[in-house]
């Protein structure tokens, strides 16, 4: 069955929330401190080794009653549950959406086209585990009988960017095997790869939902024609031993010529970018081993079953999305920032970029209207207290607001306190800083500390003024380990799901990436053969001066 459609800007939450907006935008996140010493305690969430802390958010209690109070008026609870039952509800490709089933428990049955899907997951998990074990253990090998030393994932977009940040962010667990991620059809980016690998001891996994997309296509190519040259002494039944391919399109793999053996299945209610739960995440396996990428999927798993069962009230996905619906639409901020405070997660706004942008970046609602309010928010962002030292000077200065999720950990991996104790110190800091800025009292009273004369005090005065009052959320989680990582994938990816049905879009289609990719093959044309009159004159021009 299909989501119950609901203009979010007819409900009644609504028009009170932008009543209520135009109150509360005039208070200072200070003066909310100060005027409820709960504050911090009314508005933190403890969850499975997660603390999310939104009081530093430009919110009172009568925000989140109406918050709330919006998703029951857009039937949240019962989106939910169409959600997790497999309904319908990507219904312009007629499909459901059930990432959440890959990582359901076996004794779990969920119905598609009444079959119980569960089975066929669970052996699809066997087949992984066997295929990682033999090649981590070096009892699967190459064509000259040599165990694999290095991994390549070729593929793109969700067939990409999900396996690339886990194997990045679990880079602490890793096994021996090298990874390598290739997506760009650049030739470039493929030969940079190629130059340092060795075929015999390379093991490429071709990885495309459909198996149509130019670029894996292009870069599988030129990658097998690689591993075919003369100077390898390979044959064409070698390639049975080195590629392997994760699809939903039998047909092609076998045009491609990967073995049998080597395929592994998809589904097409697994969205792409959300298919790293799948086989998709071969590469995850491979690089960690397949009991942590259980552990992953168990992980993703705690926080369904917490999406799925806690109150609104206290439910981690569901309050912060609505956060991001009360900034985006109340305040009409325009980008979002997600800052970690780990290294090992500088790959993690790239990945959710392509989730919350390709998913949310609507602007035709599920009846088919256009929409006259504001969708999918832009995010960006980068670890601290790298970012630190690069944009945070237009958050704390600038004349924007950016809410900002900070990401955090109680634990570090190689224990060294010293400089957690740092991390976490600007982790914390930083967020103190957003909220309370520096007044110019403040100011004043440093620069008197300091023995500047009065002239020069009065002139450089508002420059270290910091109005504060800038919302961010602060996320602590006890350490970063593959369950807590599932966890939090799956927190972006339910927050994303709720964001859609407060807008009443749909999440799960990405007809916005179709234009460009039919428009590239018909100037490809142009470059290949001759160039045809029906461009633009820019493009006319760039067109011409590239051939020339
Ligand atoms: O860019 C659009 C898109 O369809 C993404 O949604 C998807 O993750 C990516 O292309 C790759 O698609 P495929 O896995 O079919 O190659």
């Amino acid at each position: 069955m299909a989501l119950l459609n609901t203009n979010p800007t007819t409900t009644k939450a609504w028009q009170k929330l932008a009543g209520h907006y135009k109150t509360l935008k005039n208070y200072h996140l200070k003066d909310l401190f100060a005027s409820d010493k709960e504050r911090a305690n009314k508005f933190t969430i403890q969850e499975n080794g997660f603390i999310v802390d939104y009081s530093k958010n430009r919110i009172n209690e009568e925000t989140i009653k109406l918050l709330l109070n919006l998703a029951d008026e857009v039937h949240l609870k019962d989106a939910i549950k169409k959600y997790f039952d497999g309904d319908i509800i990507n219904e312009t490709e007629g499909r459901a959406v059930l990432h959440t089933a890959l990582r359901a428990k076996e004794s779990d049955s969920i119905l598609v086209d009444g079959v119980n899907i569960i089975p066929e997951i669970y052996s699809v998990k066997q087949k992984i585990r066997t295929f990682t074990e033999a090649v981590i253990s070096g009892s699967k090998k190459g064509y000259t009988g040599k165990a694999f030393t290095d991994v390549v994932n070729i593929g793109i977009g969700g067939s990409d960017l999900g396996p690339a940040m886990v194997v990045e962010t679990l880079k602490f667990y890793k096994n021996q095997l090298k990874m390598h991620f290739v997506s760009n059809v650049d030739g470039d980016h493929v030969y940079e790869t190629l130059k340092e690998l060795n075929p015999e001891t390379t093991l490429f996994v071709v990885v495309s939902k459909t198996f149509t997309t130019q670029e894996t296509l292009s870069n599988a190519t030129t990658i097998k024609k690689w591993f075919l040259s003369p100077e390898f002494k390979t044959s064409e039944t070698d390639i049975a031993k080195h590629f392997a391919a994760v699809s939903t399109n039998a047909e092609k793999i076998a045009e491609f010529g990967i073995a049998k053996e080597n395929v592994f299945p998809m589904w097409d209610w697994v969205g792409g970018r959300f298919s790293l739960w799948s086989a998709v995440g071969l590469s995850i396996a491979l690089a960690v081993g397949y009991d942590n990428f259980d552990k992953l999927l168990k992980g993703a798993n705690t926080m369904d079953e917490h999406f799925k069962s806690a109150d609104f009230s206290d439910n981690i996905p569901v309050i912060t999305a609505l956060l991001s619906v009360w900034y985006n639409n109340f305040f009409e901020v325009e980008t979002e920032a997600i800052i970690p405070y780990t290294q090992y997660l500088n790959r993690f706004s790239a990945y959710l970029q392509q989730g919350i942008m390709e998913s949310n970046g609507k602007s035709v609602d599920r009846d088919g209207n256009a929409i006259d309010y504001q969708t999918g928010t832009v995010i960006w962002g980068e670890p601290g207290t790298n970012s630190q030292h690069a944009f945070f000077q237009l958050i704390h200065q600038g004349t924007k607001i950016i809410p900002a999720e900070f990401i955090g950990f109680k634990e570090s991996l190689y224990g060294d306190q010293d400089h957690h104790n740092k991390l976490t110190a600007n982790f914390i800091a930083q967020t103190e800083a957003l909220l309370n800025g520096k007044t110019k009292e403040e100011v004043l009273i440093e620069l008197n500390a300091k023995g500047m004369s009065s002239s020069a005090i009065e002139k450089l005065a508002p420059f270290k003024v910091f109005e504060g009052n800038k919302p961010t959320t602060t996320l602590l989680i006890n350490k970063l380990t593959p369950e807590s990582l599932g966890s939090l994938i799956a927190l972006y990816e339910h927050k994303i799901f709720v964001q859609g049905v407060v807008w009443n879009i749909f999440s799960y289609d990405q007809w916005g990436v179709e234009l460009g990719k039919q428009l590239a093959n018909t100037i490809l044309n142009d470059i290949n053969a001759s160039i045809s009159p029906n461009h633009d004159s820019s493009t006319l021009n760039i067109l011409e001066a590239f051939k020339k």
